[in-house]
């Protein structure tokens, strides 16, 4: 039986609900609601007016800074209904699903205390248009009453609300803010209020058509020592953290990836620790990365850790005997420095509780098959019992991590048969136990569960799983004339092979990032930021120790690992981690679902 021989690469791999109690009204035409009470710290004041019409609504807020004065404001709440704001003044607006937030101007920035601001917005909306009842201004709650008039109606309401007399009654319970410290959640993603990174969203916008997902959170990597200060013109750690408070955000995602001997099995992603400089890695990069994290100053923010992509997973299929075994991987095997330098950084994060780590996990078409599935889990688990604090240290695992993999395929399952033939039996499933990511996750959760309990969750990188666009299949196969023809047409995923793993041609962007989407699933997230490359399509020289893998190259015939297919890379990329302009409007492009 055919063993995993797939790599699957060196990457292999929100919202609350308001409870909301607004009043509405309807009726054609247009119709004025005004905003009653809303309850939003000791912090501020809102005043929420809205004029309505069957399709659309424009509010208009007055702010008051109940506060200390402060120099920059954002805004945020919460649409309990598919609001959209297409429009803002007075103020600068983005929207992450129901998350809504307006940033001041340049020019309105300053707000003494009691002085107040008014900015406001179009927004399009269908069903009901609740009333936000909860917003906080930089992170803070208000805790002020909000209350709204009327004014002035528009045009021609024919027929006003039949007067909501009794407007919401104030709101109990709005966003689930910050814990108290020292509290721990099971799920950081709850209602979360992501960081969004932006230094990633200017490169983003930059692009046109950028702006429409330019304000998604995306991982913050620490791929270097510098890094943590800060590299080229980005952000270095602490900058990061205090632009997450000043956004108002509650939940940071700040990958951990410098371990000595990086990247064992392939180069694009070589480090610059040597195999044995395991002193460095935990003096100068895991240290100084948890003295931050445990500043109290950044104590109502969820840390989340991404730890060490790829490494464990290539302790399993890439040390030694395997067809794609590396000496690499064999020495840090032999050495046992990844996971020396994994146990560190879980027992130093772990001690500090608002940090959650999750350990990579590689994904589906690298640990799918049974060979790899149990063994892979026992080290996760061995590795984490040997952590100060033991499996606790550890609050679930993250799978397919800049990688391809498609979250589901819709038109067949690890069950699906074919003229009494199984999937398992075609090339592209090559015996694996699934054929996607969510199953995937789902069932190493369970397996994981077994150790770790039952509060693990997993996190999937859907940065750029979407497969959309064009190529994307839109129904089972109708006609097929053998197993391998069938899982071709049938499948969403349209890589050549699915041990492919650098600047795969023709993926798209994939579900957005949102909290508990699905069983066992803690997040979407967009680990890898979409637009960075995986690696150089050919040699080029750099100081970041990053190498030439050939798997990135379009012309190459592969190697053991993807069976010896074509690598499917685009041309013309610059090195991993640098910005992929074509590789970002394709990924757009192909979005799915679609922007
Ligand atoms: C790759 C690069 C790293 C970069 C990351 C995110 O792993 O090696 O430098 O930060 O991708 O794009």
């Amino acid at each position: 039986m055919k063993l995993n021989l797939l790599r699957g690469g060196r990457h292999p791999r929100l919202r609350r609900a308001l409870a909301a109690s607004a009043a509405l009204l309807a009726g054609g035409g247009m119709v004025v609601v005004a905003a009653t009470q809303a309850s939003a710290a000791a912090g501020c004041r809102v005043t929420y007016t809205v004029n309505q019409w069957n399709t659309g609504f424009t509010a208009n807020l007055t702010v008051t800074n109940l506060g200390d004065p402060i120099n920059g404001w954002t805004l945020r709440w919460t649409f309990s209904g598919n609001q959209q704001i297409t429009q803002s003044w007075n103020s600068r607006f983005s929207q992450s699903g129901q998350q809504a937030t307006l940033t001041n101007e340049a020019w309105n920035g300053n707000l003494g205390t009691n002085a107040s601001t008014n900015p406001g917005f179009n927004a399009s909306y269908s069903g009901t248009n609740e009333i936000p009842t909860s917003f906080t201004l930089n992170g803070t709650p208000c805790t002020g009453s909000v209350t709204g008039s009327p004014t002035g109606g528009p045009t021609s309401p024919t027929s006003g609300p039949t007067s909501p007399t009794s407007g919401p009654t104030s709101p109990t319970s709005g966003p689930t803010s910050n814990p108290p410290p020292g509290t721990h959640l099971d799920n950081p993603y709850v209602g979360a209020r992501p960081y969004v990174n932006p230094d990633w969203s200017a490169k983003a916008a930059a692009e046109p058509g950028g702006s429409r997902i330019a304000n998604q959170p995306t991982g913050i990597w620490m791929d270097r020592i510098a890094a943590i200060t800060g590299t080229g013109g980005a952000r270095g750690l602490r900058e990061h953290m205090d632009t997450a408070l000043q956004q108002g955000a509650n939940l940071i995602q700040v990958v951990i990836y410098d371990l000595p001997g990086r990247d064992c099995s392939a180069l694009a992603s070589n480090g610059e620790l040597g195999p044995d400089e395991i002193d460095r890695y935990k003096t100068e990069f895991i240290d100084p990365i948890a003295e931050i994290f445990a500043d109290p100053a950044y104590r109502s923010l969820r840390i989340v850790a991404i730890i060490e992509i790829d490494s464990l997973p290539n302790l399993v299929t890439n040390a030694g005997g395997e067809a794609g075994a590396t000496e690499m991987c064999r020495i840090m095997k032999e050495n046992g420095n990844y996971v020396k330098g994994i146990q560190y950084a879980l027992s130093k994060f772990h001690a500090i509780p608002n940090v959650y780590n999750y350990i990579d996990a590689a994904h589906h078409a690298w640990l799918g098959w049974d060979s790899n599935f149990g063994p892979a889990a026992d080290l996760l688990a061995s590795t984490a019992a040997g952590a100060v604090g033991g499996y606790d240290t550890v609050d679930g695992f993250i799978v397919n991590t800049a990688n391809y993999s498609a979250l589901t395929e819709p038109y067949f399952n690890i069950n699906t048969t074919f003229n009494g033939v199984s999937v398992r039996q075609s090339k592209w499933v090559d015996w694996n136990q699934y054929v996607d990511e969510l199953t995937f996750a789902q069932a190493f959760r369970q397996r994981l569960t077994g150790a770790f309990g039952n509060d693990i969750g997993m996190l999937i990188d859907t940065s750029r799983n979407g497969w959309g666009g064009p190529n994307r299949p839109t129904g089972p196969p109708t006609s097929a004339s053998n197993i391998d023809d069938f899982v071709n047409q049938a499948r969403i995923d349209r890589r050549i092979h699915a041990g492919n793993w650098c600047n795969q041609s023709g993926a798209g962007l994939g579900e957005r990032p949102r909290a508990t989407p699905a069983a066992g699933i803690d997040a979407y997230v967009w680990i890898k930021p979409p637009g960075e490359s995986d690696g150089a399509s050919q040699p080029i020289d750099n100081d970041e120790g990053k190498g030439f893998d050939q798997m990135c190259d379009p012309n190459y015939g592969g190697n053991a690992r993807n069976g010896n297919n074509p690598t499917g890379a685009l041309p013309n990329a610059p090195l991993s981690g640098h910005w992929f302009s074509a590789q970002f409007q394709e990924l757009m492009q192909n979005a799915y679902p679609p922007l």
